[in-house]
C-alpha cells in the first residue's frame, strides 16, 4: 500500500520534473567499491581456500556450496546479502563484527543494479 502510494507520487513527481533532474541513484563500482569491501571484511575467511571465494567477481558469482550466492537484481534471494543482515544461517562475517549499515545498503544497491562486474 505504502509502496503503491510512493510510486503514485514518484510518477506524479516524474511528470512535472525535467528529464534532468529525475534522480537515479548512482551505478555502484564492483572494482571500486564491492571487490576491496569483500576483500577487507571476508577475504580472510573467503580467499583462495574453501568453497566460497569472494576474491574476484567471477569467484563470487559462482557460488558455494548451497549454489549462487548472488541472483543480480534480487537481494532478497542472494543468500550473500542474506548472510550479512543475519539471515539464512550465520552472521556474516562470522564471529566478527558485522558491517556497517552503509556497507549492507551498498552491497544490496550493487545486486539490485543488476550485480555487475564493473
Ligand atoms: C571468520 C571467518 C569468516 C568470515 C570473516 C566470513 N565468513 Fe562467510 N562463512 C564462513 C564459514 C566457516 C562458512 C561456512 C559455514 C556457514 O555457512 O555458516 C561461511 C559461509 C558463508 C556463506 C554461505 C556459503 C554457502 O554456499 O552456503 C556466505 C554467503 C558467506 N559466508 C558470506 C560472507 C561474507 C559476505 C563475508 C564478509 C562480509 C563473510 N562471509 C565473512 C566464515 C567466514
Amino acid at each position: 500500500m505504502i509502496l503503491m502510494l510512493a510510486a503514485g507520487l514518484l510518477l506524479a513527481g516524474g511528470f512535472a520534473a525535467e528529464p534532468q533532474t529525475k534522480k537515479e541513484p548512482e551505478m555502484v563500482s564492483f572494482k571500486k567499491k564491492i571487490k576491496p569491501l569483500l576483500k577487507r571484511r571476508c577475504g580472510s575467511c573467503h580467499g583462495s581456500s574453501g568453497s566460497l571465494n569472494l576474491r574476484s567477481y567471477k569467484s563470487l558469482m559462482k557460488g558455494g556450496k548451497s549454489g549462487k550466492v548472488i541472483i543480480p537484481k534480487n537481494s532478497a534471494k542472494s543468500l550473500l546479502y542474506k548472510r550479512i543482515i543475519g539471515k539464512g544461517g550465520a552472521r556474516m562475517p562470522r564471529s566478527k563484527p558485522p558491517l556497517k549499515k552503509s556497507d549492507k545498503d551498498l552491497i544490496k544497491l550493487w545486486i539490485d543494479q543488476g550485480a555487475k562486474d564493473n
